[in-house]
């Protein structure tokens, strides 16, 4: 099992480039089952999560070819499978998302039952409602579910709460089904807008997007298209945050910033000095870091995968932060590594914990139990005195390319072993 062995407190300078976004490129690669014409995809990050999906794709009968670095063409001409398997269901959430595709193409296909996962329960209530809207027949089993259709039709479906992926899953799955479809109560985070811009090149037909109302008019087949994937944002917050951790002038390059409105007003109003370009964001040292609260909330609020990052922060400021995480009820236990470190977190229950700052963080024995919590621990460790060790790195190397590489090169005492 890999390892990070990290030396902390050292000051940090430099450039640091934001890679293709993960929860972008994993949809984007998803939606290549829609037509049997050839998409060429760029910008996609080498990450455990993307090496997953393509092992997936490839076991379904899609051609993938990965070109020079991040680079990939697909071609999903001949569908030889329609179930997908339990060792890559169970690794991957998003895997979902190829349902839509397979029922329109394929008529059928299968997924096992996958249970919750670290962060929370992750139910597919919404999904399976989702699916039976269009038509689709479902009959589950202790092994999983299964579906099938004499076609899909256009539906009305009201999400009862946002769902990122169940959005992006009713798009996948209204595209090729006939007749119009109408989402509202949609989600509204910029990988959706990014989606459905592609998608529409290939010939979709889909109005609304970065709304909560969508409208699909269903076409009866896509074409081949080219897309670059977007920047990652949670990548770019969580690189910011580190550079007003350590109180180091990091710049952040290649993202968008509009992607993170509120992640800028919550610094400013802990007293970080940003200097805000268009497709850059630099720290600039020398500031008091003061305590604010955080709740997260759906796109455009302040994105539950920077909730860890930001805790993180909240234990060098002066004062005392709540912090409210309000999408998922499992994501907060990480504040007790935080704690053996030296933090001052009370977890008054799954969504709330108030921290009192600032404090001194020590190096400790660490273990990644997800991703965006394992890279607040990386950020704690490289705050802290002395020499911390994370573990199940894994879960790291799901979301974060290269990770130790490309902090190494701005100055932070990261190796693994
Ligand atoms: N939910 C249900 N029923 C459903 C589906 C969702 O109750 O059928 C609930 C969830 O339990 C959760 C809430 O809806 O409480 C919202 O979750 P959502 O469905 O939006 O999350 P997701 O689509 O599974 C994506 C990202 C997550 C990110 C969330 C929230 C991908 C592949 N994953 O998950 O990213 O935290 O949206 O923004 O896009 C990560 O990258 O580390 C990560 C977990």
């Amino acid at each position: 099992m890999e390892k990070f062995i990290i030396h902390g407190g050292r000051k940090l300078s430099g450039d640091i480039k934001v890679n293709g976004a993960k929860n972008s490129a994993l949809k984007v690669l998803a939606a290549s089952l829609l037509t049997d014409q050839e998409w060429k995809i760029s910008n996609v990050p080498q990450i455990e999560d993307i090496f997953h999906l393509i092992e997936l794709l490839k076991s379904l009968g899609v051609e993938v070819e990965n070109g020079s670095k991040g680079i990939y063409q697909l071609k999903a001409k001949n569908i030889k499978a329609t179930s997908l398997k339990l060792n890559i269901a169970q690794k991957l959430k998003g895997s979902i998302l190829i349902i839509g595709p397979l029922l329109a193409r394929c008529g059928e296909t299968f997924f096992p039952q996958s249970g919750g996962c670290v962060i929370g329960q992750r139910p597919r209530d919404i999904f399976l409602s989702g699916f039976e809207a269009f038509g689709a027949k479902i009959k589950e089993s202790k092994q999983g579910y299964c579906l099938t259709t004499r076609g899909l039709k256009g539906t009305k479906f009201v999400f009862p709460l946002v769902s990122v992926t169940a959005t992006e899953t009713m798009i996948l799955t209204a595209i090729l089904a006939k007749g119009k479809t109408v989402l509202k109560n949609a989600a509204c985070e910029p990988e959706i807008v990014s989606l459905v811009d592609f998608l529409n090149k290939c010939g979709a037909k889909i109005k609304g997007a970065g709304t909560p109302f969508i409208e699909i008019e269903g076409v009866s087949f896509l074409k081949g298209g080219q897309h670059q994937v977007m920047p990652d944002r949670i990548e770019a917050g969580s690189f910011i945050i580190l550079g007003a951790a350590a109180n180091s002038p990091i710049k952040v390059t290649g993202l968008n910033p509009d992607h993170l409105d509120v992640l800028w007003f919550l610094l400013d109003k802990a007293g970080v000095d940003l200097e805000i370009g268009k497709d850059f964001v630099k720290v600039k040292p020398g500031f008091k870091l003061k305590a604010v609260n955080l709740k997260t909330h759906e796109y455009p609020g302040f994105p539950t995968d920077l909730q860890a990052p930001f805790t993180v922060l909240m234990t060098q400021a002066k004062g005392i932060s709540l912090i409210h995480e309000t999408i998922f009820e499992g994501r907060l236990f990480y504040t007790d590594s935080l704690n053996q470190m030296g933090a001052n977190i009370i977890l008054c229950d799954p969504h709330r914990a108030i921290v009192h700052g600032p404090s001194k963080l020590f190096g400790r024995r660490l273990i990644s139990p997800d991703i965006r919590a394992g890279i607040a621990l990386v950020i704690a460790a490289l705050i802290a005195k002395g020499e911390s060790v994370i573990e199940n790195v894994i879960q790291i190397d799901r979301g974060y390319e290269k990770i130790e590489d490309r902090l190494s090169k701005i100055g932070a005492g990261i190796k693994r072993i």
